[in-house]
């Protein structure tokens, strides 16, 4: 059996970066393909900007243990006035909740149920959010600075992103006289 030390790893609360990491993935502006309200504008943002980063996520796991951790960092942006987000994902282990803690920048975590009730939580510097089991999550970076977040979860939770890409969710973020609005999609 593997004995599991104790350990602690330094996560830089403005760039995300962890002390020590187990893999990373970026997601750019041609991943948000089919996910964005208006396609033709992302179609627009890509030839004029590029295919720029959105987002990037780090994790830290151990063989062995039950949970593990990292960071996300979102990047700021608009694509046809809808904020930058994350692609969106249920768990597919259906009792799986998860916990972001907010580090840096602005954004509003958007929730929602099996069943289509939807939720959201503001993500500022110092907020915990608890997402519980079964509800599908995508985090939308609302201000002009980085949003980074530290996430919490069990290793065993696994990604279902097919619903959210086939049926979208249920609210979507806009920049509506220079502020973030929530909006029922
Ligand atoms: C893991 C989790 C986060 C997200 C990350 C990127 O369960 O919720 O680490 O994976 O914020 O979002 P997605 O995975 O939706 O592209
Ligand atoms: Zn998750």
């Amino acid at each position: 059996m593997t004995v599991l030390l104790p350990q602690g790893i330094f996560i830089d609360g403005k760039t995300g970066a962890l002390g020590e990491e187990t893999g990373r993935f970026a997601k750019r502006l041609s991943d948000l393909k089919g996910l964005v309200a208006d396609g033709a504008a992302l179609e627009r943002a890509i030839a004029e900007r590029g295919n720029e980063l959105v987002y990037e996520v780090i994790e830290y796991r151990k063989d062995g243990a039950d949970m593990f951790f990292g960071t996300t960092t979102m990047q700021p942006g608009r694509v046809g006035g809808e904020y930058y987000f994350t692609r969106g994902h249920f768990h597919e282990r259906r009792d799986r909740a998860e916990v972001y803690y907010t580090q840096s920048g602005q954004g509003m975590l958007l929730l929602q149920a099996r069943d289509g009730t939807t939720s959201s939580v503001e993500m500022k510097p110092g907020v915990c959010a608890f997402i519980p089991p079964d509800w599908a999550h995508r985090s939308v970076n609302t201000g002009t600075e980085p949003l980074v977040f530290v996430w919490v979860g069990m290793q065993d939770a696994g990604h279902d992103y097919g619903e959210i890409a086939e049926k979208g969710l249920g609210q979507r973020v806009f920049e509506q006289g220079g502020k973030p609005a929530v909006v029922a999609a």
